[in-house]
C-alpha cells in the first residue's frame, strides 16, 4: 500500500529516462512507460525535474569546500511523456511526483504552489495522486510542509510523502498531516543510515521507498554497482545483480516498494522479474552483513 492504494511490489522511476537514447528519447520513453504498465507496473514515480543528473566539475579557486562540485541537469520533460504516455490514466496507476528541487536550489515554501500547478499541468491532471516534499539541507520542514498540506486541503493533492528525511522531519511533518510515504537511498552495501526511517515506516504503516537500491554508491552517475557477493547470489538464481539487489530491498518488509529507474526495455523487464525472486534466509543474512560493513 502506498497511503489508500495498492501498487505491485516493484514500480518505476523516471530519472533514467533518457537513458543513452539521444535525439530520439522522448519517443523511446513514451514506448517504455506503456512496456511498463504492459509489464504490469502500476506505480510510477517522477517528478517536473527529471530525467536529470549531477554533473561533477571541479571547484573554481574561489570556492569553498574542497573536492569536485555536483551540478544537478535537469531535462524537465518526464512528466511530459508521462502524460504523452499513459494519460488517461487507468483508475489503478499511481504516479507520484515531488517539490523541491530548482535549478536555483531548494524552493523556498511560497514557490511550492507553483511548482505543484506545473506538475498538475505537465502531469495532465486535476488532482495529484501523491506529491512527496523532497527536501534538501533543511533542519525544520515545517513550513514546506505545510504549504504541501494546505494545498492538499484545497484538494490539488490527495496523499503527501516526503523524500530525503531523516527522523526529525517526519515527526515534525506527521504533526501537521499525514504522510503515506518516505523515499530515501537504500540498498545493498549502502550503508544503515536509513533503516531506523525504513522501520518506523513499516510500524506506522507509511510505505518506504528506496532509491538509488540499483545503482547504490554509483548515486547520480548510476551503473549497477559492481559485487562479487552480490554477482555469486545472482549466479545461484540465474539472475542479474541488477535483481538481487532490488529482490533484496524487498526483504526488508512488505511496505518497501521499489522504483528501479532505467532507459532500457531489457533492463526494465529484469527489475519487474526481481520481485518474483526469493532469497533464502542464508542469502538474506550475506547481504546484510555486506550492507552492515558499509
Ligand atoms: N527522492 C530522491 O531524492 C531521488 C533521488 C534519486 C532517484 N529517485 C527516484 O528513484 C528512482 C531510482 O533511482 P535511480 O534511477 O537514480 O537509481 P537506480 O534505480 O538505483 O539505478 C538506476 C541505474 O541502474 C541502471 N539499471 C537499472 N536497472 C538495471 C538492470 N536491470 N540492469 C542493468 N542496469 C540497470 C540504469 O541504467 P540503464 O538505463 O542502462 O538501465 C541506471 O544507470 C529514480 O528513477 C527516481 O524516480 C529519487
Amino acid at each position: 500500500m502506498i497511503g489508500d492504494r495498492e501498487v505491485g511490489r516493484v514500480g518505476f522511476g523516471t530519472k533514467r529516462l533518457a537513458g543513452s537514447n539521444g535525439q530520439d528519447a522522448q519517443e523511446q520513453a513514451i514506448a517504455l512507460l506503456r512496456y511498463a504498465v504492459e509489464l504490469g507496473v502500476n506505480h510510477i514515480d517522477t517528478a517536473d525535474f527529471y530525467p536529470s543528473y549531477g554533473v561533477s566539475r571541479p571547484r573554481g579557486p574561489s570556492s569553498a569546500g574542497s573536492g569536485p562540485h555536483n551540478d544537478f541537469v535537469s531535462l524537465g520533460w518526464a512528466n511530459d511523456v508521462v502524460r504523452r504516455a499513459l494519460a488517461p490514466y487507468s483508475d489503478d496507476l499511481v504516479v507520484a511526483t515531488k517539490v523541491g528541487p530548482t535549478k536555483a536550489g531548494l524552493a523556498r515554501p511560497d514557490q511550492l504552489a507553483e511548482l505543484v500547478e506545473r506538475d498538475l499541468r505537465s502531469l495532465g491532471r486535476d488532482v495529484l495522486d501523491i506529491v512527496y516534499l523532497r527536501q534538501q539541507g533543511l533542519d525544520s520542514i515545517a513550513e514546506h510542509f505545510g504549504v504541501l498540506a494546505e494545498l492538499r486541503d484545497k484538494g490539488l493533492i490527495r496523499q503527501l510523502a516526503l523524500s530525503n528525511v531523516r527522523m526529525q522531519h517526519i515527526e515534525e511533518a506527521r504533526a501537521i498531516a499525514p504522510v503515506v510515504a518516505v523515499q530515501n537511498r537504500y540498498g545493498v552495501g549502502f550503508g544503515r543510515v536509513n533503516d531506523e526511517v525504513l522501520d518506523f515506516c513499516g510500524k506506522e504503516g507509511m510505505a518506504f521507498v528506496p532509491f538509488f537500491a540499483v545503482t547504490a554508491a554509483g548515486r547520480e552517475a548510476g551503473g549497477v554497482s559492481a559485487d562479487d557477493t552480490v554477482l555469486a547470489i545472482a549466479r545461484d538464481h540465474d539472475a542479474t545483480p541488477a535483481q538481487i539487489r532490488i529482490a533484496w530491498t524487498l526483504t526488508r518488509g512488505d511496505h518497501v516498494l521499489a522504483i528501479p529507474g532505467t532507459g532500457n526495455r531489457d533492463h526494465l523487464a529484469e527489475n519487474v522479474a526481481a520481485g518474483d525472486i526469493h532469497l533464502s534466509p542464508e542469502q538474506v543474512a550475506v547481504l546484510d552483513a555486506l550492507t552492515d560493513q558499509s
